[in-house]
């Protein structure tokens, strides 16, 4: 299928996110590459996506997974070629599938030639000026500008040996760039341009919200003195979400609107909810993760204000929805489903559970897939477009056990005890249980280590199976192309449903030409609403919506 001309494709797209090194491997060498991408084509357009949004595929030390980028206009000899990124871009576009890249701008890999030549130039250069430099304090200049911490755990400046320090929001091989530096603005430009000539549909922009920073307090405000950078609302914070973003992305925006058609772009910005439409806007980037459902508990109740609110905010900014319920930051949704209700709000479970090698607290491994095909089949009912990441159609859980000699994140090295990083959602997928490494490439090397219940959950396993997650993601996807129209949404409440759901436990809600969700969230049965049933997320009961399923109806 060729693709559409259409300008807006993005608004209600279904996005798959390719993280490439764990996806597939054409070589043999244990790491994914585009190779892989391509002799994966036809998964991907089975499944039924309408874009694919590839992780950072640069040359890379890979000291954060590939978000360490040594040069912006280039492929990772590991992962192919241009004309390999050329080739499975086509082939991707003859399936009838969009192409994202990921575009990573606060910071560059202290290996990128800038650094270097920063570092030979010394102190007060110009090359130092593409970067965040500052004299270390005390007489010796041997002390921290700040006692700021980054990110990744450890602190958040480096010496470099002659009394400067430069700062690193992320890990210490992510040295951040200074966006008041007009080289750092137009090389941006330029690589979007690279990519965009190429072909590419669209960017996804790495921390968006970090680029401006006002350093110039002195002395520089201490970890304690920040405020928290998302219950910040009036740009003020002077880490991020700061009022200059808008001449930058505004500067971005020409540039992707001069193709036709125009470029897409989404900004991951971890911002307070309602800060989010400035980066969603047509005059910016023009959408904008919502990362709300990664800190929901499958709840009725948390789903809904969820909803309600993010509806509200794109009626704002103008933008479409983005749904999120997995990615290669954070706990895979099977997981965090069947693990105990979070009360901090911020999906600490995931994490202690993580950081107790999967032993607690108790984790239903049946309970939580059940509940992640039920929240998957009602985001995709949302208006608006919907992320996929790589495995959640095979129902992929959290992988708990990978040995500390095996861990890459470097969240895993900077915060010993406190956090085991993210390795355990970026396992290489599984493609065929018989196979070497799963089917995952030609020999048995997989970068990380897959769990020998892996080839259970693998696609030929899964293939012509009635009820597998493969299968219900399929059909999910085959009929949100039939069904979608307008970006509208109607609340039905238990009476237009015929739902009694005890405690207001069932969210059912109407789209456009009579497409009705709805989702059990509670444990007990409820009866089944009228209409024709197309789709549900488990077994339905004679009459009866079980708990914690959704059903697709036609009314
Ligand atoms: C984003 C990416 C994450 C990366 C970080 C630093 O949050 O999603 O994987 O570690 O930025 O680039």
């Amino acid at each position: 299928m060729p693709l559409t001309p259409d300008k807006d494709w993005w608004r209600q797209a279904v996005v798959y996110q390719v993280y490439p090194r764990s996806f597939a491997d054409s070589d043999g060498d244990g790491i994914g590459d585009l190779r892989g991408v391509t002799s994966r084509v036809e998964h991907l357009r089975r499944l039924g996506v309408d874009a694919v949004w590839l992780s950072p595929f640069y040359p890379s030390a890979l000291a954060d997974g590939g978000y360490d980028v040594d040069d912006y206009r280039d492929v990772d000899p590991r992962l192919g070629t241009l004309a390999d990124f050329d080739e499975m871009l086509a082939t991707l576009h003859d399936a009838g599938i969009r192409v994202i890249v990921d575009i990573v701008p606060n910071h560059t890999s202290n290996r990128h030639e800038w650094f270097r030549q920063a570092l030979e130039a010394g102190p007060g250069s110009p090359e130092r000026d593409r970067y965040v430099f500052r004299d270390g304090l005390g007489p010796d200049k041997d002390q921290p500008p700040s006692d700021w911490r980054s990110t990744f755990g450890g602190p958040a400046w480096e010496p470099v040996g002659d009394g400067q320090w430069y700062l690193h929001l992320f890990a210490v091989e992510q040295p951040d760039l200074n966006w008041d530096n007009p080289d750092v603005r137009e090389d941006f430009l330029k690589t979007l341009r690279f990519w965009a000539d190429r072909g590419v549909d669209g960017f996804r922009v790495d921390v968006a919200h970090h680029l401006a920073k006002d350093l110039s307090a002195d002395p520089l405000p201490s970890a304690a003195e920040l405020p928290i950078l998302d219950e910040v609302v009036d740009g003020s914070h002077p880490l991020g979400d700061r009022e200059e973003l808008t001449e930058i992305y505004a500067g971005w925006r020409e540039v992707l609107d001069s193709y036709d058609p125009p470029r897409a772009a989404v900004a991951e910005a971890w911002v307070a909810p309602a800060r989010r439409h400035r980066y969603a806007r047509p005059t910016s980037l023009g959408q904008a993760f919502n990362f709300d459902l990664l800190r929901a508990n499958f709840d009725a109740r948390e789903f809904r204000e969820i909803v309600d609110r993010n509806l509200a905010a794109t009626a704002e900014s103008g933008s479409s929805n983005t749904w999120v319920l997995s990615n290669h930051d954070v706990v895979r949704h099977p997981t965090r489903y069947g693990l105990p209700d979070d009360t901090s709000g911020e999906g600490d479970v995931g994490r202690r559970w993580l950081l107790s090698g999967g032993a607690a607290p108790e984790l239903d491994p049946v309970r939580g897939l059940r509940r992640a095909r039920a929240a998957t089949m009602l985001v995709l009912a949302l208006p608006g477009s919907a992320y996929v990441y790589q495995g959640e159609e095979l129902g992929l859980p959290e992988v708990a056990d990978i040995p500390a000699q095996d861990r890459q994140d470097p969240t895993f090295f900077r915060s010993p005890g406190h956090d085991v990083g993210r390795d355990g959602c970026r396992v290489p997928l599984p493609w065929a249980a018989d196979a070497p490494s799963y089917g995952f490439g030609p020999t048995s090397a997989a970068h990380l280590p897959q769990p020998p219940w892996w080839g259970a959950l693998a696609v030929d396993r899964q293939e012509g199976v009635d009820g597998s997650t493969l299968e219900l993601y399929r059909a999910a996807l085959r009929l949100r192309r039939e069904l979608l129209g307008a970006e509208a949404l109607e609340w039905l409440d238990d009476a237009a449903v015929g739902a009694a759901a005890p405690g207001g436990t069932v969210l059912a809600f109407g789209r456009p030409g009579g497409w009705v969700n709805v989702t059990n969230f509670g444990a007990e049965e409820v009866p089944l609403p009228d209409g024709e049933v197309l789709l549900a997320s488990g077994d339905l009961g004679h009459g009866v919506l079980p708990g914690e399923t959704t059903v697709w109806l036609r009314r």
